[in-house]
């Protein structure tokens, strides 16, 4: 049988790669029966979601509740209990550290300096995220080279020295076209704000939308330089350094 027969809604080279990532995934729960894939139910996690959860893999699907998410956002939650007749599990931060960050530097300090927001990030995000993997031998992201500067040497599998386990980026090399053409093709759910100009999504404060041309991850901690914008939960993420041109 071929691929496109496989997948009758896919063109033949889309059908490949829908194959070829499935592969991968069933690969990953060889090896890792334990894998967990993170998800902030944006869209390439959305699609990652549907390949386990239409597809009978037993591997687990979690969610970060920041506390700070849009309502459109938690409401993915919902969509896919619908459709899948699955749970996506929810992690939540530790109320004491949020109330003490809260009580000491106001609700909004992360637009005051790079160390605040990483500060609130790793309490609403990488505590919970490292709550999450362990025990684990293996997480699974929805990460793309394309999305970022500091993505464009992301590894399909790698070692995660971070939160010691291994890390797998299924979706490495696709590219947004992609995602977004299975995504109609399936009829996979996903967050409605995509479509009011959100290709990216994090917390509400920190996300805004984007304007025609801007760069993917343009609305996300819009007030900082593009090189400061991770949040902890990929620390292997880097700038790769623009060598100088010699003429
Ligand atoms: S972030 O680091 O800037 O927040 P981004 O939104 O691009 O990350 O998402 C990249 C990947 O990180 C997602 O595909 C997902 O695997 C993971 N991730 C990001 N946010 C969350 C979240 N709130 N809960 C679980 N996983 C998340
Ligand atoms: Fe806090 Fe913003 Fe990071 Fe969310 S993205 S955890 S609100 S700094």
């Amino acid at each position: 049988m071929t691929t496109t027969e496989l997948s009758p809604q896919l063109d033949a080279a889309l059908a490949v790669r829908w194959h070829e990532l499935n592969e991968r995934l069933a690969d990953i729960r060889r090896r890792y029966p334990d894998a967990a894939l993170a998800s902030s139910l944006a869209a390439e996690d959305m699609l990652l979601t549907h390949a386990l959860y239409a597809g009978g893999s037993d591997l687990e699907v979690f969610t970060l509740d920041t506390g700070r998410l849009h309502a459109e956002t938690l409401g993915v939650l919902d969509a896919v209990r619908e459709r899948y007749g699955r749970e996506v599990t929810v992690y939540r931060p530790d109320a004491g550290a949020v109330e003490r960050h809260v009580a000491e530097h106001g609700a909004y300090a992360f637009y005051e300096s790079v160390a605040l927001r990483r500060a609130c990030c790793q309490i609403r995000k990488v505590a919970p995220l490292k709550r999450a993997l362990a025990g684990r031998g293996a997480w699974i992201t929805g990460q793309r080279r394309s999305q970022s500067t500091t993505r464009g040497e992301l590894p399909f599998e790698e070692d995660d020295a971070a939160f010691g386990l291994y890390k797998f980026n299924p979706l490495a090399e696709w590219d947004e076209e992609e995602v977004w053409s299975v995504i109609r093709a399936l009829g996979i759910p996903y967050n409605p704000l995509h479509d009011q100009g959100y290709p990216s999504i994090g917390c509400e404060p920190c996300t805004r939308a984007i304007r025609p041309g801007e760069d993917l991850r343009a609305g996300r901690w819009w007030w900082e330089s593009s090189d400061s914008k991770e949040c902890g939960l990929h620390a292997g993420n880097r700038v790769i350094p623009v060598v100088a041109r010699v003429e």
